[in-house]
């Protein structure tokens, strides 16, 4: 295909921006815009933005910002704004970024091709926050723009029903949505053959996938992409404790590419202020889900999402949460400052927690959690390990002497998700190798090879 432009892409946010954002590219491809890594060559600059705390929001302000100056240079360039704050935005995103020619809410993916054309042809300042409710189906299927990628994310629901009061989800992405098995499993089974060897499926709450729809349930769907040939690992996240069912559970233990490691966030571990948030668990049922989770899957490796600060949280609550994580001992945790959005509830919580108790909390957690991160990396030395190759690492350690070696530093994951550096001659990404890890760090595990 002949291209007549260039396209620039900056993703900010979760995992499920970066599937959309494979979907745009894919749009702007087929309406003649190449893919460029280089902002300065590109003729339409998408922003694909975040909501989800203030930070992000920020982020793709300053970002868009940016190309005031530059479209004076170059009046053709079309600026896109994406996604989360679009949504939330709409009209209002031309006052901040009055440069902005077009404002695509979360559901418009689907008439982004209409309104290139659109633009194209003259059409100033448009905005679409309209709903759809065929979000991913009437999208192309991804394709591997990025041919060095082993792993590949492959959502499989929209939008949220659980109204967490931090949360912005269910206002930006709109209610729960699942898309059907079929155009999951055909996805898959395509990336497969282009040579994708990990998927992680994605969705707000996977475990209600398929129930508002009357569809197979979310522990069938992983059965059916066990099935597909090619596919080494299956990821999901993320999980919402309220629903983890038994038949999840016992998924992860007998489906072989389930790998052996769930994402549980559990924000707070005081039950005064999950109740506040709305989660719909106590502590001690999030501990009986654990505990199931233990004792079917003994080995299984475990992360959750944290939010401190949330308003009304004193020091006995956040030393609950503190306390939970020196009770379960997570792999890894996500910990976030609570940030205020205005479109969520808690925004109107009286007892609001000062910025500098929310830092000075979230560094407590974090160096606690520190500690723990590192001991479940050291209780992996000595052990062989499955590693899925995804390509060459930059950071050298232990002093070993690569050139003499002829030899390259590469990285892998575990099943557990853990990053493995290890030095290779001969490994390419997508590999499953086995590692005898030697040396363990706060970030990553060491070792080599078997047989190297
Ligand atoms: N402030 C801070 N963290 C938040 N998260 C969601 N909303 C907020 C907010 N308003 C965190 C939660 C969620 C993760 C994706 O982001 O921990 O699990
Ligand atoms: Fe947000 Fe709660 Fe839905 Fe997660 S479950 S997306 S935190 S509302």
């Amino acid at each position: 295909m002949k291209y007549s432009g260039y396209a620039y892409i900056y993703t900010i946010g979760c995992q499920m921006n970066v599937y959309d954002s494979e979907k745009l590219a894919l749009i702007l491809d087929s309406h003649g815009y190449e893919k460029t890594e280089d902002m300065d060559k590109a003729d339409i600059v998408v922003c694909n933005t975040c909501s989800i705390r203030h930070k992000a929001e920020e982020k793709a302000f300053s970002f868009l910002g940016r190309f005031a100056r530059i479209k004076k240079k170059k009046p053709h360039l079309i600026t896109v704004m994406a996604g989360c704050v679009a949504q939330q935005e709409g009209e209002k995103a031309f006052a901040r970024v009055p440069h902005l020619d077009v404002v695509l809410g979360t559901q418009a993916f689907s008439r982004f091709g209409g309104i290139i054309d659109a633009v194209k042809s003259g059409k100033q300042k448009v905005v679409d926050i309209e709903d759809s409710s065929m979000i991913y189906e009437a999208l192309p299927d991804t394709s591997c723009f990025d041919e060095n990628k082993s792993s590949k994310f492959v959502t499989i629901m929209q939008g949220c029903d659980n109204f967490c009061t931090y949360c912005v989800v269910p206002y930006v992405r709109g209610r729960e949505r699942s898309r059907s098995p079929e155009s999951i499993v055909k996805e898959i089974t395509w990336l497969a053959a282009a040579g994708v060897k990990e998927i992680t499926l994605l969705g707000q709450n996977v475990n209600s996938y398929g129930q508002k729809e009357d569809q197979i349930s979310f522990p069938q769907l992983l059965a059916e992409v066990n099935e597909i040939k090619g596919i080494y690992r299956i990821r999901f996240a993320t999980s919402h404790p309220k629903d983890l069912s038994n038949d999840l559970i016992y998924a992860i233990r007998d489906l072989d590419k389930v790998c052996n490691h769930l994402h549980l966030p559990i924000q707070s571990g005081s039950n005064k202020i999950l109740k506040k948030m709305n989660r719909g668990y106590t502590r001690e049922k999030y501990m009986d889900r654990i505990l199931s989770l233990k004792k079917e899957c003994p080995d299984i490796a475990l992360s959750t999402d944290i939010i401190v600060g949330f308003p009304y949280e004193t020091r006995e609550d956040f030393n609950d949460t503190m306390n939970l994580l020196r009770e379960i001992q997570f792999d890894s945790i996500f910990a976030f400052a609570y940030s205020d959005r205005s479109s969520a509830p808690a925004a109107k919580f009286p007892q609001q927690i000062a910025e500098a108790k929310k830092r000075e909390r979230l560094n407590h957690l974090l160096e606690l959690q520190e500690y723990y991160t590192e001991k479940k990396n050291k209780e992996q030395v000595g052990k062989i390990l499955d590693v899925l190759v995804e390509g060459k690492s930059g950071k050298k350690r232990d002093g070993f002497d690569y050139a003499a070696n002829n030899m390259e530093q590469m990285k892998g994951r575990t099943e557990s998700n853990k990053i493995v550096h290890f030095p290779s001659r001969d490994t390419v990404i997508g590999d499953m190798i086995k590692i005898k890890i030697e040396n363990a760090y706060l970030h990553s595990l060491w070792g080599h090879p078997l047989g190297v």
